[in-house]
């Protein structure tokens, strides 16, 4: 099993570039199948999700090229209905292609999805949304079956802001017979991106006002060129590696609007940020200040960048407290955190943080995407060398990390032993 050996209390110094957001590559890349032609794909990151994705949408007999972080995928011809349970990989990306292929087969088998132990993530408002439309959903033999004569535009009321469910709804009514109307939906960046890379390709998707979206169904939509946003998550979890390391670091190619919250709880804390378009500096000197957090859709704290905050929080001055509203299983981290001497205490929804001088080394396992980040930026922080195990977790969605993190002068070697 691979591992990263991490030797702490560096400075992260330098500039990072970051890629392209993991999870707009789901939605987008399903939404193609809904096209005839060749479409291309630019900012595509090469992380082992997408990898994974790519390989499941060549079993449903998609043609896709794949050149240095841009793909061409073309779905033209005859494209399954059925993903298999054996090719699924535990991914949580899969969930769009419910909606795309109901958009294009009318038809879709799909075996239960995967993604990060964070919480039960039941799908029964993507369920609800297909249902008004106008299909069946069944469950036989370990998978879901969705099948329509046609889908037929419909007003939908989601009863949370769930971000695959609006990315499947919109996908799914692209090419609907009448209007569709969503209401309460997710605002997040990679929704807006969806919207764009449809619209482009000849979709008719308006948001009316915030967390409302109008679909008109077209019949065809036609080729285009497409790049992906920003990874915002990349980009906040680089800028707490460097506020936790007393860094002196640049992100590039990033879009500021899209992870302000975590921008603005950094200078509460502490940090010296400068940012224009694409661009953001931070320089960290003395230890932070404590502060207070609750996750929330997007525009507000976005809980893939809590674990990695929590992490800076166990080396602040004070208490602070995390109220976690999205996800009830995502203190995970925590329990590494304390190997290295961090004081957490976790109830229900909220973790209290009592800061510490400085952690200790320690090893300790990554048990999902965010929680591994979160201990590897911890690991970076500490007095002597961490090692951090079960690394596939981390490598499923940041691309080069290593290479990234030396790149900025911290100490982090791929191990591959027995320990
Ligand atoms: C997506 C992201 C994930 C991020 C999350 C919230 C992808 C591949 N993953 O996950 O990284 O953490 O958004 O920003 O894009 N819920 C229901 N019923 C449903 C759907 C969701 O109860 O039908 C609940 C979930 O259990 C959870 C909350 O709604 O408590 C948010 O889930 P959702 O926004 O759907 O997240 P994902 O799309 O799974």
């Amino acid at each position: 099993m691979e591992y990263f050996e991490i030797e702490g209390g560096r400075p992260l110094n330098g500039i990072v570039k970051i890629s392209g957001a993991k999870n707009a590559t789901f939605p987008i890349l399903s939404a193609a199948l809904l096209i005839d032609g060749k479409t291309r794909i630019k900012k595509v990151p090469g992380v082992i999700d997408v990898i994974n994705f790519i390989n499941i949408l060549k079993g449903l007999g998609v043609k896709i090229e794949e050149n240095k972080g841009e793909i061409t995928i073309d779905a033209t011809g005859n494209i399954k209905s059925k993903i298999d349970h054996k090719k699924n990989h535990n991914l949580r990306g899969t969930q769009t292609l419910l909606g795309a292929l109901m958009g294009r087969n009318k038809e879709a088998i799909l075996p239960s999805l995967g993604g990060c132990n964070i919480g039960a993530r039941p799908i029964d408002l993507h369920l609800k949304g297909l249902k008004e439309l106008g299909t069946t959903i069944s469950w036989k033999g370990g998978y879901l079956r969705a099948k329509a004569k046609k889908l037929i535009g419909s007003s939908i009321y989601l009863d949370f802001p769930s971000v695959g469910a609006t990315e499947n709804l919109i996908i799914a009514a692209t090419k609907a017979d009448g209007t569709t109307i969503l209401e309460n939906t997710a605002r997040e960046p990679e929704i807006e991106n969806l919207i764009d890379f449809l619209n482009k390709a000849g979709a008719n998707i308006q948001t009316k006002r915030p967390g409302v979206i109008y679909i008109k169904g077209v019949k065809k939509l036609h080729p285009i060129d497409f790049t992906l946003i920003p990874d915002r998550i990349e980009a906040a979890t680089y800028l707490i590696m460097g506020a936790i390391t007393r860094g002196d670091i640049t992100i590039k190619d990033v879009r500021t609007q899209d992870f302000e919250p975590v921008i603005m709880k950094l200078k509460e804390m502490g940090a010296e940020i400068e940012t224009n378009n694409n661009e953001v500096h931070l320089f960290a000197d003395g230890r932070f200040k404590s502060v207070n957090i609750k996750t929330l859709p997007f525009p507000g704290f976005p809980t893939d960048a809590q674990p990695q905050i929590m992490s800076l929080m166990s080396v602040s001055k004070g208490t602070s407290i995390i109220t976690e509203t999205i996800f009830e299983n995502r203190f995970r981290a925590a329990e590494g955190l304390q190997k290295m001497g961090a004081s957490i205490r976790i109830e229900h929804d909220t973790a209290i943080v009592t800061g510490t001088e400085r952690l200790n080394s320690a090893n300790v396992t990554a048990t999902d995407l965010r929680g591994g980040a979160a201990l590897i930026t911890a690991a970076l922080a500490a007095k002597g060398t961490s090692k951090i195990l079960d690394i596939s977790h981390v490598d499923r969605g940041y691309e080069k990390i290593e290479e990234k993190i030396k790149k900025l002068g911290g100490h982090i070697e791929r191990k591959n032993d027995n320990i």
